[in-house]
């Protein structure tokens, strides 16, 4: 589906809308306040669609200061967040090179996510281990104020190396699924030899014991996967570091047609602004691979900047979205 319309029209909230309710937050802010229309109290999205073969309704009301309520055919789920396990959606927007370019911090939350999603009965690892971490931290900080004797950082010490070790074979074995796909994705899109890489090894008891005296004195633990970082490379450049915004897009790009591939079920793809900067080539190479796959929206402010006849085209003007089926 393309989506069409002028610069400030509400392509993006459109997008925006469609993630807020298939996975219960916004991929632009953690604020969800900002999601309701200024002036106004709430706001509500729904959608309805299908989940492989089944038919399925989502709703998902925000309300200034109450927590959102998300419903799934009419049942009240446990918390929004739960919607990630329901259905997937990946997103690509301008921001999300901040994947490639940002600080190792992005990347971690975005492997873990696409950990969640491969492999979803593993989805909880990545907050065991940091949620085991803050404890570990504060039993730190305790130490640290005379409050408790060292003796009492053992089994947090211990439970850390456990969680840790788990957290980065997970973590490897994401990138092992994704990388036969980013590379083939990356090729055709002109990006050669894409590699993902996961260089750190989780630490072990006696390497936490060993900086146990300037973790106490700093209050926080310094080594363990939550301070690794994932290579994203082409050839022998990191473009973390050294790849063209053209080429960091390609990347990004790659990543999630790669886990969209993957996935037992089809998800919802929406690709903001993803045109704009490819030349007619990569569109080309682009627009036949989102066909092959689930459901994709894409946005462009021009129905042109789609090589290829869309199934459907949606045109928006202010406050009207005017559907045009074309196939
Ligand atoms: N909470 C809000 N309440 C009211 N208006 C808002 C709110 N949040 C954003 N807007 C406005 O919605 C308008 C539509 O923005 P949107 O980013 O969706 O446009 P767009 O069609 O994607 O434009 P572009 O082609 O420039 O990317 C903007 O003018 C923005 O300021
Ligand atoms: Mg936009």
């Amino acid at each position: 589906m393309l989506v069409v319309g002028p610069n400030g029209v509400g392509k993006t909230n459109l997008l925006e809308a469609l993630h807020v309710a298939t996975q219960g937050f916004s991929p632009r802010t953690r604020q969800d306040a900002q999601l309701i229309r200024t002036g106004e109290t709430a706001a509500r999205v729904v959608v309805e669609g299908e989940r492989g073969r089944s038919p399925i309704e989502i709703s998902l009301t925000l309300r200034h200061g109450q927590a959102k309520e998300a419903r799934l055919n009419g049942a009240r789920l446990p918390s929004a967040e739960s919607l990630r396990r329901e259905v997937s959606t990946l997103v690509f927007t301008p921001d999300r090179l901040a994947v490639v370019k940002g600080a190792p911090a992005a990347r971690r939350a975005y492997f873990d996510r696409a950990l969640g999603r491969l492999f979803p009965a593993r989805a909880a690892v990545p907050q065991d281990y940091l949620a085991t971490l803050a404890q570990r931290n504060a039993a730190l900080r305790r130490v640290q104020f005379g409050n408790s004797d060292t003796a009492a950082l053992a089994p947090w010490t211990e439970r850390i190396a456990e969680l840790a070790a788990e957290l980065v074979s997970w973590r490897r074995a994401t990138l092992e699924r994704l990388t036969p796909s980013f590379k083939e994705r990356a090729g055709e899109l002109g990006l050669p030899e894409a590699r993902l890489g996961y260089d750190a090894e989780p630490p072990t008891v006696a390497d936490l014991e060993r900086r146990l005296s300037r973790d106490i004195e700093r209050g926080t633990t310094g080594l363990g996967p939550h301070l690794d970082d994932v290579l994203i490379a082409s050839g022998d450049r990191d473009l973390r570091q050294y790849g063209s915004q053209g080429e960091q897009r390609l990347a990004v790009l790659s990543l999630l047609l790669a886990e969209a591939e993957l996935l037992p079920t089809p998800p919802l793809l929406l690709l903001d602004d993803v045109l704009s900067e490819l030349d007619l080539g990569r569109r080309r190479i682009l627009a036949a691979r989102v066909a092959t796959m689930g459901q994709t929206v894409i946005t462009a402010t021009h129905a042109s900047a789609l090589p290829v006849e869309p199934a459907q085209l949606v045109e928006i003007e202010p406050g009207l979205a005017e559907s045009r089926s074309t196939t």
